[in-house]
């Protein structure tokens, strides 16, 4: 049962897509498990750089079948929007991505309700990506939300449109003096899109039982990172998927039993976009050198991510939360012109010191990270090849990393393209 789950062990942005690319390699079939367009998978080769939100980071490896589980919530015009760059780029779509017919939909007014709470008084600004994720979750968990397998069904997709409008107008003119627009107009503008989803959606949980029996090799993709999962990241401060291993199965219907290995993507640091605690914060010159040297910039909103040291403590939390198995670091490169580096074992609060993730915020917020210091090599490592060619310091940061978390490391990145890469083995 060769299936494999790749998840990001920080606050997202750990170079999933640069990790997934290179694995796609290995498997048969890439597959996205949660989350929507609030994504963004960056892929360099040959000098070219593209940003997947929707579409599998496989996609780019001819003839490797992609799917978009029903765990993700899919925005039709910015799926159509992805579709099209693809097929300007040359990429092949035909028979090659199937979109399950079971995920829900993000309708305009889900990015409306998203902003609009991001800007009230009333709520804790979350700083979301604005592009409605959450209305939508909430929608599909209060079993209102509108299906990919709607379009097969115009009138039923109409009559439930309505019914959602009537509800969700009468809250916005509410909060907000005014209308939405017209529903006649929402529903005209996602027919414009009903020809392009029909001829790409399927029922994926057979598709991939039907792979997977033939002994196919299936790759999991995640999005965002443990630390942003609903149910065991920093809540409220999260997104509102299970963006953790376990969200592989709901996501696509693959039985728990069928998941044999989960690789966890690290950077050699620790960002942040968006509000919430954020224990090994830099607001210092080192801070900023991880901004610039990292280009530290959001893949989907070019909002400046938030920089710090490695924090050992969500390396941990991730690796037994996911049952990790082996991880890739990403980004080794960012550190090469630091004399000092730090690694945070513990959070200090009331005298206590914390090595197991808390669900108190306050201890987040307000603990003193505990660090052990590394010294840094001051030399590039971007043309290592072999573990053996980084410099001394650096063996010692990846050692001592692995003998921090306990388990090792199947890849070091240290550049966005792939062959700036030291593979230590196989996926499967
Ligand atoms: P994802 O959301 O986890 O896929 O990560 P993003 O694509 O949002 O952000 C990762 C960024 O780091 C992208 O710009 C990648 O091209 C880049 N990147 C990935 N691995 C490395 C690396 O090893 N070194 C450097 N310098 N950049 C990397
Ligand atoms: P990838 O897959 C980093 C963050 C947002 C915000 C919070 C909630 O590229 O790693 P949402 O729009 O989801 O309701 O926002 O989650 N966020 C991400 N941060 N990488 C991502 O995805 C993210 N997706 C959501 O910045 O803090
Ligand atoms: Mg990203």
């Amino acid at each position: 049962m060769p299936v494999a789950v790749v998840v990001g062990m920080q606050w997202g942005d750990e170079g999933k897509g640069k990790i997934i690319d290179l694995l796609s390699e290995e498997a048969d079939v890439i597959a996205r498990y949660a989350g929507g367009h609030n994504a963004g998978h960056t892929i360099v080769f040959d000098g070219n750089q593209h940003i997947l939100h929707l579409i599998p980071s496989g996609i780019f490896h001819p003839g490797k079948l992609c799917i978009i589980g029903n765990g993700v919530v899919i925005d039709p015009a910015a799926l159509i929007h992805e579709m099209d760059l693809l097929k300007k780029a040359n990429i092949d779509l035909d028979g090659r991505l199937i979109i399950s017919d079971r995920a829900n939909i993000i309708l305009p007014y889900h990015g409306t309700f998203d902003k609009g709470r991001e800007n009230s008084n009333n709520f804790e600004k979350i700083g979301t990506t604005g592009r409605g994720i959450g209305p939508s979750y909430a929608d599909k968990i209060a079993r209102s939300g509108i299906r990919t397998c709607d379009y097969r069904n115009e009138r039923y997709l109409k009559k439930k449109l309505e019914s959602n409008y009537q509800e969700k107008n009468s809250i916005f003119r509410d909060l907000y003096g005014k209308e939405l627009p017209p529903c006649e107009s929402i529903f005209e503008d996602l027919m414009d899109y009903q020809e392009t989803i029909l001829k790409y959606i399927g029922d994926t949980h057979v598709l991939l039982r039907n792979e997977i029996e033939q002994n196919k090799k299936v790759l999991c993709e995640g999005a965002q990172g443990t630390m942003l999962d609903v149910d065991h990241g920093t809540y409220p401060f999260v997104t509102s998927s299970n963006s953790t291993s376990g969200g592989a199965s709901t996501g696509l219907g693959i039985p728990p039993t069928q998941i044999d290995r989960v690789v966890g993507v690290i950077k050699a640091y620790t960002t942040r976009v968006g509000e919430g605690p954020f224990p090994t914060e830099l607001h210092d010159e080192d801070g900023e050198r991880l901004r610039d040297e990292g280009r530290e910039f959001g893949s989907t909103t070019g909002r400046p991510r938030r920089c710090g040291w490695f924090d050992a403590v969500v390396a941990r939390y991730a690796i037994r939360l996911n049952g990790i198995d082996a991880m890739a670091i990403t980004k080794l490169d960012v550190l090469d012109r630091f004399n000092t580096l730090r690694v945070c074992t513990g959070y200090k609060y009331k005298g206590k010191v914390y090595e197991e993730m808390p669900a108190d915020l306050d201890i987040l917020e307000n603990g003193e990270p505990v660090y052990t210091q590394f010294e840094g090599w001051n030399q590039s490592t971007v043309k290592a090849e072999k573990f053996d060619q980084l410099p001394d310091n650096a063996k010692q940061y990846i050692d001592g990393l692995q003998n921090i978390l306990g388990i090792g490391f199947l890849m070091i990145s240290t550049g966005p393209e792939r062959n700036q890469t030291i593979r230590q083995g196989a996926l499967f």
